[in-house]
């Protein structure tokens, strides 16, 4: 039972207004609910509700804190709710647009995250456990892939590719792994202030150097692997989110100073694959150029993970759309992509039935919640990607996932696959 739900407006990680959630449930426990949001958005990705006007840029939540009060509020309250599947279809009934246009999928995001929890406190379990429950799938502590140099519109740099990551695939435990990663993160510090001198940090925690040189980074980031002892291609893994929806004019890419074909993009993929370790490939074209896709998959999926996240925004029906279609190898999966956790159980159905590999994914604006480590260990897809080592919105997902470890040292870290 649901006695009460109430919203709260906190800032998140880039100063924008989000919302917080706190349910109170029958037995007096109280459970929360974080929005998180995205600056680099897919197009059909379910829609937020703001405030417009002046304050705060027009990013003001006053009106979704209202729907919470006014519409959410009495609906749960009233109900007697024996599954969160039904108060999700709820949500989705009560707003009744398909993409959240009405309540907004912030105020989605955190009312069914909040509800998450309370059922996974009524069945007396871990959240992680909860979630490998209603998937039916082995928990695994996932390999992070922490996102080291940011470009895009995640820095002000000249860097056309969003994020360069780091995934220790050699790391036995996750303790081990984020260790591995914070030692990169520091060999890469200085590494990039011999060459840049003063670094800023992008929307994620990464350095965002003054450089428009994919392959420069390419370069710097092998030797700071090499410069914290570890072997590169080996022990640890690059993956590229070039989120391309950013450099795209409708007709062309303009990647370090050229503007290039898709068929361009691809050859210098290509390249780029076979001169560094890298294993995975976000986003390498826009969402609306699915031929380019394709030839991508043909050409580099035997080699790297194609993963789409713009063109698939964690909705069921476009993942399987996209694995029929040849398109991509993997989904990648961000709940407040799609609103609800049971859509979001729905995605990860469908990506594993019709054979796509997955990865969870935090948003470049982000609170403290942790609900989605608990979500990639429950998922037990393997992957997760939640930042730089720095900046306490990312490191909190990391230290929850050693957290997890520690309570639960039965749990396997996980090992990758590209195809
Ligand atoms: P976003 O970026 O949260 O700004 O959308 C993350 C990503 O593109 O993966
Ligand atoms: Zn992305």
């Amino acid at each position: 039972r649901i006695t009460g739900i109430d919203a709260e407006q906190i800032l998140d990680s880039r100063g924008h207004p989000t919302l917080h959630v706190e349910l109170t449930a029958g037995d007096g426990a109280v459970h929360h609910g974080f929005a998180p949001s995205g600056a680099s958005t897919g197009e059909h990705e379910a829609r937020e509700l703001r405030d417009g006007g002046p304050e705060y840029g027009g990013l003001g939540v006053t009106n979704a804190i209202a729907v919470v009060a006014g519409k959410i509020e009495p609906l749960l309250r009233h109900g007697q709710w024996t599954c969160l599947d039904d108060i999700d279809d709820a949500l989705q009934r009560t707003d009744g647009t398909g993409h959240f246009a009405r309540i907004g999928s912030n105020t989605a995001v955190a009312v069914s995250t909040a509800c998450a929890r309370a059922f996974a406190a009524r069945d007396e379990l871990p959240l992680h456990a909860w979630i490998a429950a209603r998937l039916g799938t082995t928990p695994t502590l996932p390999v992070p892939h922490f996102n080291v140099v940011n470009g895009g519109i995640h820095a002000a740099n000249g860097l056309a590719f969003q994020e360069f990551l780091v995934a220790p695939t050699g790391a036995s435990t996750m303790a081990e792994a984020v260790r591995m990663g914070a030692e990169i993160y520091a060999a890469l510090a200085g590494q990039l202030r011999s060459r840049f001198g003063t670094v800023g940090v992008g929307d994620e925690g990464g350095f965002a150097p003054d450089t428009d040189d994919e392959r420069q980074i390419l370069g710097v980031l092998v030797r700071s692997i090499e410069d914290a002892g570890f072997t590169p291609g080996h022990e640890v893994q690059i993956a590229l989110d070039s989120a391309a929806n950013g450099f795209y004019d409708g007709r062309a890419y303009r990647l370090h100073g050229r503007w290039r074909t898709a068929d361009q993009l691809l050859d210098r993929y290509d390249e780029l694959v076979r001169d560094f370790p890298i294993w995975s490939l976000e986003d390498p074209f826009d969402e609306s150029d699915r031929p380019a896709w394709r030839a991508c998959v043909d050409q580099l999926g035997g080699r790297v993970q194609v993963l789409g996240d713009d063109i698939f925004v964690t909705d069921a029906r476009r993942i399987r759309q996209g694995a029929q279609d040849g398109i991509a190898t993997a989904a990648l999966i961000k709940p407040n992509q799609i609103g609800t956790v049971t859509q979001t159980f729905e995605a990860l159905r469908t990506a594993r039935e019709v054979g796509l590999a997955a990865m969870i994914s935090h948003r470049s604006g982000e609170t403290l919640d942790t609900f989605i480590a608990d979500l990639a260990v429950g998922a037990g897809v393997g992957q997760l990607k939640a930042g730089a080592l720095a900046r306490g919105e990312r490191v909190a997902k990391y230290n929850r996932l050693t957290r997890i470890e520690e309570l639960h040292p039965e749990l396997r870290y996980a090992e990758l696959r590209s195809s």
